[in-house]
């Protein structure tokens, strides 16, 4: 695949939800017409933006520079980094400072960040004066491929994962694929993880294309990010359209999620494993976990893991550092799953690649005996 695309290159995904319709603009160098596309959304030529450490140093000033060259002024307000943030204690700081900015609703909040960013300031947009509009500018493969579109907006709970949060749409989305140039290879990585999963999930042809093109992707090809990007864009678009507030076919969207959730407890949301690398992982024990129930081949599962190896990935739960809890354990943690309903468990298995569905119908004991398989692997 070609690795020239000219300067400005960029794609559209419409997201039609009747009321409150947005547009993701994905592109290289898109990040220049975020002045010339806030513009019209504004009363006042003023917003506030939101973001971390890591981004803020490396890009806020730039983003400030194209805002103040359309007449746009912009305050900023610089989180720490990490998934700690997503926590009562920085949305109180969120939600106060943009108070004290006097942010109205009629002016806009930023969101220039990660998946972390993304929710936190989504959550604090949704709960300040009942609701202000916020634009989503998402700076890492993850966030521009999943979390920065669909509305679901949160914090986390000394109980478990996103347990605390409100669907809020976002009125616009910037996903500049030149800003993932900065991005550590491990970060870009375990975005990939979601990538993946929507070829998993429901492309197979996106599985095939990702197989071939996915070490270019990492290693840099602008044009396979575009594509890539787009079409996770696209395929999470039209799920969303279909199933807002997750009623039914929107927990497609949670493929491998359930074991991620588990182990990202387990251990303790911290580096040993980025909620992308627990996704791809997840994807493994779903697929793994598909093949045992007899509902796909055997080799799907291997075909799975052999791509996530290809990429240089974590593939399985040998490859995450230090302890874990035993298979009990976590299958208590996979209970404070948001799937759980009346008490059961839901599962996304799939039939194939490319073929996923939710059920409840799993045996705890294919479940247990796949997590012990897992770990005694270890
Ligand atoms: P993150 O926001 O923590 O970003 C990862 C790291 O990369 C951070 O250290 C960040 O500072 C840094 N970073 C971000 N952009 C950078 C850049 N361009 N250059 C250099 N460093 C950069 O993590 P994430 O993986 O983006 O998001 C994970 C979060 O997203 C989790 O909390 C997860 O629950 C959430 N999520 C939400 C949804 C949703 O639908 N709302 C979907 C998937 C995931
Ligand atoms: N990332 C899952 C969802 O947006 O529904």
């Amino acid at each position: 695949m070609s690795t020239g695309v000219s300067r400005g290159t960029s794609r559209t995904v419409h997201v039609p939800l009747p009321g409150r319709e947005y547009d993701v603009v994905i592109g290289a160098g898109v990040l220049e017409q975020a002045g010339a596309l806030m513009v019209p959304l504004l009363r006042r030529k003023r917003v506030a933006i939101v973001t971390d450490t890591h981004v803020a140093e490396r890009h806020l000033a730039r983003v400030v520079e194209i805002l103040a060259a359309s007449g746009i002024a912009a305050e900023s307000l610089v989180l720490p980094a990490g998934e700690a943030t997503k926590a009562w204690g920085p949305l109180g700081t969120t939600v106060d400072w943009l108070l004290a900015q006097r942010i109205e609703r009629s002016d806009l909040v930023v969101a220039l960040g990660g998946g972390v960013i993304g929710d936190l300031v989504g959550f604090a947009a949704a709960i300040l004066r009942r609701g202000v509009r916020f634009v989503q500018v998402p700076t890492t493969l993850l966030a521009q491929v999943d979390s920065s579109v669909g509305g679901k907006t949160g914090i986390n709970s000394v109980h478990g994962k996103n347990l605390i949060g409100a669907f809020h749409q976002p009125v616009l989305v910037l996903a500049d694929t030149d800003v993932l140039t900065t991005l550590p290879r491990r970060e870009f990585l375990a975005g990939y993880g979601e990538v993946v999963k929507y070829g998993l999930l429901g492309d197979a042809g996106f599985f095939d294309w990702l197989e071939v093109n996915g070490p270019a992707m990492a290693a840099g090809d602008v044009v396979a990010r575009i594509h890539a990007v787009t079409r996770s864009v696209r395929m999470k678009a039209e799920i969303v359209i279909r199933d807002e507030t997750e009623q039914g076919d929107r927990a497609l969207l949670n493929l491998g999620h359930t074991f991620c959730h588990a182990l990202e407890a387990a251990t303790g949301y911290s580096d040993r494993l980025l909620h992308g690398e627990g996704v791809a992982i997840g994807c493994g024990l779903a697929f793994e976990l598909s093949a045992r129930l007899g509902l796909c081949s055997q080799e799907e599962p291997g075909r799975v893991r052999a791509h996530l190896q290809a990429m240089g990935m974590r593939v399985g739960l040998a490859d995450i550092p230090g302890d874990l809890p035993g298979a009990e354990e976590l299958l208590a943690l996979m209970g404070q799953d948001k799937k759980v309903v009346d008490g059961t468990l839901r599962f996304i298995l799939a039939r194939g690649i490319g073929e996923a569905f939710v059920t409840a119908d799993v045996p705890k004991e294919a479940v247990l005996g796949l997590l012990r398989d897992g770990l005694a692997g270890r």
